[in-house]
């Protein structure tokens, strides 16, 4: 399931993300990629252990956490802190899928990347190409949103983004773990919530109501993994 996610962050912090990054010292984008994806990328990114991708990385991880359609899609169990990367005019990321085991950085765990994410922090304005392109068994999905959203999919996705021909783009990704691995059990309870939401909205006193909100809670026990 792929799924758009708009004004994840507002203008404000779109704007402070730009501020912090205009003063930041940007490195070679190949020092995170695993052996196959890091011959296919050529970008520029936000050192992980710099100040300037912590506080962004808090930011961007406060504001998804606090997101109902974030936590309802993605039901997350464990973030990878977020990281930051540009691409100038002629920079491109080719076809890869992401790694699927991350140590984490500062705690003692590993992080499955089950969703991955794509924050849009420049403007589409701002930049030519840079389309983030996503395979799926329906095709291939181009991905160009407006600063401050963002868009989700499977990490088992083959995917790359398209050569930049003018400007600059910069954006975010991050990967999730999700209580729930398989992506066909995600994407049934995101259907059933979205669904019970519709319902309480539009038939706030259906009688049916209590019982659809239990069996959506009881899928969840039953396939959650802590
Ligand atoms: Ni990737």
């Amino acid at each position: 399931m792929m799924l758009h996610i708009p004004q994840v962050l507002t203008a404000e912090q779109v704007a402070r993300c730009k501020d912090v990054m205009v003063r930041a010292g940007w490195v070679d984008g190949n020092i995170t990629a695993g052996h196959q994806a890091g011959r296919v990328k050529n970008n520029l990114q936000l050192p992980e252990d710099s100040a300037e991708a912590r506080e962004l990385g808090e930011m961007v991880r406060g504001a998804v956490m606090r997101h109902p359609m974030f936590m309802s899609a993605v039901l997350p169990l464990q973030l990878y802190p977020p990281m930051f990367n540009r691409y100038d005019a002629g920079m491109t990321f080719g076809e890869h899928i992401d790694n699927a085991i991350r140590t984490h950085p500062v705690q003692p765990v590993r992080v499955r990347t089950d969703v991955s994410s794509t924050l849009f922090i420049s403007s589409p304005d701002d930049y030519d190409g840079g389309e983030l392109v996503v395979e799926d068994t329906y095709g291939s999905h181009s991905v160009k949103l407006p600063a401050g959203d963002l868009v989700i999919y499977p990490a088992t996705s083959l995917h790359h983004v398209t050569p930049i021909t003018r400007g600059s783009r910069i954006g975010c990704f991050f990967w999730t773990q999700s209580m729930i691995r398989d992506v066909s059990h995600r994407t049934m309870l995101f259907d059933l919530d979205m669904a019970i939401i519709g319902l309480t909205r539009d038939v706030p006193d259906h009688p049916s109501l209590p019982a659809l909100t239990g069996h959506y809670h009881n899928l969840l026990r039953q396939w959650a993994e802590m």
